[in-house]
């Protein structure tokens, strides 16, 4: 009898996991298609990573991913790693409105979270990297951030005998290049998710994980708040640009997508930013301009800034004080559990 049990306990096991594994197939994975299998769980409510056919993900990549992100010998002058502005303690942002780089030089724009980045279907506010790996290449050079070069950044890591080891062991022979350097980052930044939030519980069926205020806040967030026409998906970002006039009473305002496009239509868009982690990832918007989530609803209820290029969705919303508190309480249960990382004390000679 024991024994039976057991043999049905064993063959529900693999169902089990199974079904989970389905159920994450609700959000769209694409297993299918051919890509590099990605190997690590997956928080609750997320969708598995996407794996570029060209850079497969190990766990030898992955961990040497971990040390470069750490190694503040990436920068010109030992002073500044990736994780100075994306820093695990802080939601892996700074907390700034805009970031501190090289020789205390200031950007002009505040560093997003590195968790779930990888979901972003174009990388920075703007969008100008196509991929993790090709973003990572930006702050290296960046002169505020790294204040390096890509050869430079080689020539450095390539002398480092435990770097040698680590690169043979995650890519095989040939010399340590930039490329691999950034493919090594970019994986290890694969496997940065938030999820498992109260909201996730909620959708997963535990009625009690939200409070009701919360839950009224979620209805207006699909509601009629409609933050959900560009907050979409596991992660709440569409992709996609929209301007929310956010910033554009500056005397020169950053025009983002402009930029990169050259559109008019673009002056001023942004990339909508994911919505997990608020709780430690402010100040918020492109510039760090809203200090607290019940700033950012304000800003929301009263239709944005005005300016020529504003959103067509972005008009007030008349939401009472109630309606308000019950939205951030909506904004506050995406928080997952914090994104724990082995954070290295000693770096390779
Ligand atoms: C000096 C601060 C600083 C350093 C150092 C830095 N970053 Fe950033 N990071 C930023 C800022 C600011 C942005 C947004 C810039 C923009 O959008 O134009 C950003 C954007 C990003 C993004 C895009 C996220 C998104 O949602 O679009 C990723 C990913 C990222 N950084 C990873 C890294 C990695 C990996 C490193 C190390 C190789 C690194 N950063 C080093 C400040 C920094
Ligand atoms: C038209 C698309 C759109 C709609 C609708 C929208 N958002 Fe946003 N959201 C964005 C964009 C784009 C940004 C970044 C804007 C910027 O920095 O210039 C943003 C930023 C945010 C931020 C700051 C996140 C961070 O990390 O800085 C929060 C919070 C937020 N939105 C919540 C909401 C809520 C709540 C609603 C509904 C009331 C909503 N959004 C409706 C596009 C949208």
């Amino acid at each position: 009898m024991k024994r039976q049990i057991f043999l049905i306990l064993s063959l529900l096991a693999p169902l089990i996991f199974f079904s989970h594994g389905l159920w994450a197939d609700d959000w769209g994975d694409d297993s299918s298609s051919g890509a590099p299998a990605y190997p690590y769980p997956v928080p609750l409510g997320l969708k598995k990573p996407k794996v570029p056919q060209n850079n497969p993900i190990t766990k030898e990549k992955v961990d040497l991913g971990r040390y470069l992100y750490f190694d503040k010998r990436l920068s010109r002058n030992n002073t500044i790693s990736c994780a100075t502005c994306h820093d695990p303690a802080k939601g892996w942002t700074d907390q700034s409105p805009v970031s501190t780089g090289i020789n205390g030089l200031k950007g002009t724009r505040s560093a997003p979270p590195v968790f779930n980045a990888t979901y972003n279907e174009l990388q920075f506010w703007d969008g100008r990297a196509l991929s993790l790996e090709e973003q990572a290449k930006g702050p290296i050079q960046n002169p505020v951030e790294m204040g390096f070069s890509l050869k430079g950044v080689e020539q450095k890591i390539g002398r480092i005998k435990g770097y040698q080891k680590m690169f043979k062991k995650a890519f095989g022979p040939g010399p340590i290049t930039a490329e691999r350097i950034v493919e090594a980052i970019a994986s290890f930044e694969r496997t940065i998710l938030s999820g498992d939030s109260n909201y996730d519980r909620f959708i997963a069926g535990n009625k009690k994980a939200l409070s009701l205020s919360a839950q009224r806040g979620m209805n207006l967030f699909f509601g009629r708040a409609h933050c959900d026409d560009c907050h979409t998906g596991p992660n709440f970002s569409d992709s996609r640009f929209h301007n929310l006039g956010v910033g554009m009473n500056a005397k020169h305002p950053d025009l983002g997508r402009y930029l990169i496009t050259k559109k008019d239509k673009d002056k001023g868009s942004f990339k909508t930013p994911g919505l997990r982690g608020l709780l430690y990832t402010h100040p918020y918007m492109h510039d760090g301009s809203e200090k607290t989530l019940e700033a950012v609803v304000d800003f929301y209820n009263k239709g944005g800034n005005l300016n020529p290029y504003l959103d067509k969705k972005i008009h007030p919303l008349g939401l009472n004080s109630q309606q308000k508190k019950d939205l951030v309480a909506f904004l506050k249960s995406l928080n997952g559990k914090p994104v724990r990382v082995n954070i290295p004390n000693k770096f390779p000679r």
